[in-house]
């Protein structure tokens, strides 16, 4: 189903579940219809408020309830193919324990996409025998096909564009220790990549203040940063974009950081441990954040590069809630699309 034909609300041509849902959990009211049910979640610029408070909600329903073995929402057979063409720790294990822990299941797959056979062929094959597909993918634009040629939901795992699944579990962690995101400010430090565009277009969507400082050449394509604009116009959101990161962290409620050199970018690594190194989050940047603000992290960290030991392991960090929070979003989402 491509994006562009797909409407917002229930999506008619997407099959329902495979296997039927046991629907005898506290939490079968997931499986209610709503816009999210067969969606392809290929970013958060796809997602409207109300689909992405309704994530968040049930992320955080099913977090309160993690000990109760009635979460079994799927009926047995419940399927998720997991395509990755890069590492991962976070992401495979959440999304693998996510399904068992629902009651299906989840195959992990990992190569390449479009060397063997086509992307557009992986899609059409896997709709015949799965329920939902997670994937991992260098461009952006093979998530975009699998979602065009798979009738079944599509989630994206990471792309160069956008990180859903970890931004929703970082907007989970702010909620959990701040409250109302409304009117909070998170700072951004480091590259724009795709875990800070996922991140902004969150913000953006929800209200919450985004600063980022990112090195000149280094800052969020003009197009994203529009779409971050638009949304903020609606939320009431404030956003900056500055190059100096005392002047972003500045009052800040949350202080995030990512990875200089993201994976495909390897060989670029010591060019941007260069131009990066005023952008290092530690105790004198962090100084400049509110007392009680969150160090955050997507994981994995580069200790002594983008973030210094003294600062991820130090009392504000929350970077181990965020890995927790994986699990818990990417539950919530799958109990939603699949
Ligand atoms: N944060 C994250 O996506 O971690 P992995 O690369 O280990 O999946
Ligand atoms: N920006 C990083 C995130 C890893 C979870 C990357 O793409 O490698």
């Amino acid at each position: 189903m491509s994006l562009t034909t797909k409407p917002l609300a229930l999506n008619m041509n997407k099959p329902q579940r495979m296997a039927k849902p046991s629907g005898t959990s506290p939490l079968a009211f997931v499986l209610e219809e709503h816009s999210l049910r067969g969606k392809d979640i290929t970013g958060i610029e796809n997602l409207s408020i109300s689909e992405l408070n309704l994530i968040l909600d049930v992320a955080a329903k099913l977090k309160e309830n993690k000990f109760d073995e009635t979460q079994t929402l799927f009926g047995k057979g419940q399927t998720l193919a997991m395509l990755f063409e890069k590492p991962s720790l976070r992401t495979r294990v959440t999304f693998e324990a996510g399904m068992t822990q629902l009651g299906g299941h989840a195959i992990y797959l990992e190569g390449k996409l479009g060397e063997r056979e086509s992307v557009n062929d992986i899609g059409k094959n896997l709709e015949r025998w799965v329920d939902g597909i997670m994937a991992r993918t260098f461009e952006h634009e093979t998530v975009v096909a699998l979602a065009a040629n798979a009738n079944v939901p599509v989630i994206n795992g990471l792309s160069n564009k956008e990180h859903p699944c970890q931004a929703l579990a970082d907007f989970q962690t702010l909620i959990e220790h701040k409250g109302n995101i409304k009117g909070l400010k998170m700072a951004y430090v480091g590259d724009a990549n795709n875990v800070s565009n996922s991140l902004l277009l969150l913000a953006a969507s929800l209200g919450t203040d985004f600063a980022m400082a990112c090195p000149h050449k280094y800052e969020p394509q003009a197009s994203i940063w529009m779409k971050a604009l638009e949304l903020a116009k609606i939320s009431g959101a404030n956003l900056t974009l500055v190059e100096d990161p005392k002047l972003a962290v500045e009052g800040a409620d949350a202080v995030y950081t990512d990875v200089w050199t993201s994976m495909g970018q390897e060989a670029e690594a010591k060019e941007r441990e260069k131009i990066f190194a005023p952008y290092q989050l530690n105790g004198n940047l962090l100084k400049h954040a509110k007392e009680d603000a969150l160090v955050m992290h997507c994981l994995p960290a580069h200790r002594g590069l983008e973030i210094t030991d003294e600062v991820i392991d130090g009392p504000n960090s929350v970077v181990f809630d965020q890995a927790e929070n994986r699990l818990h979003a990417q539950k919530a989402i799958m109990a939603l699309v699949l």
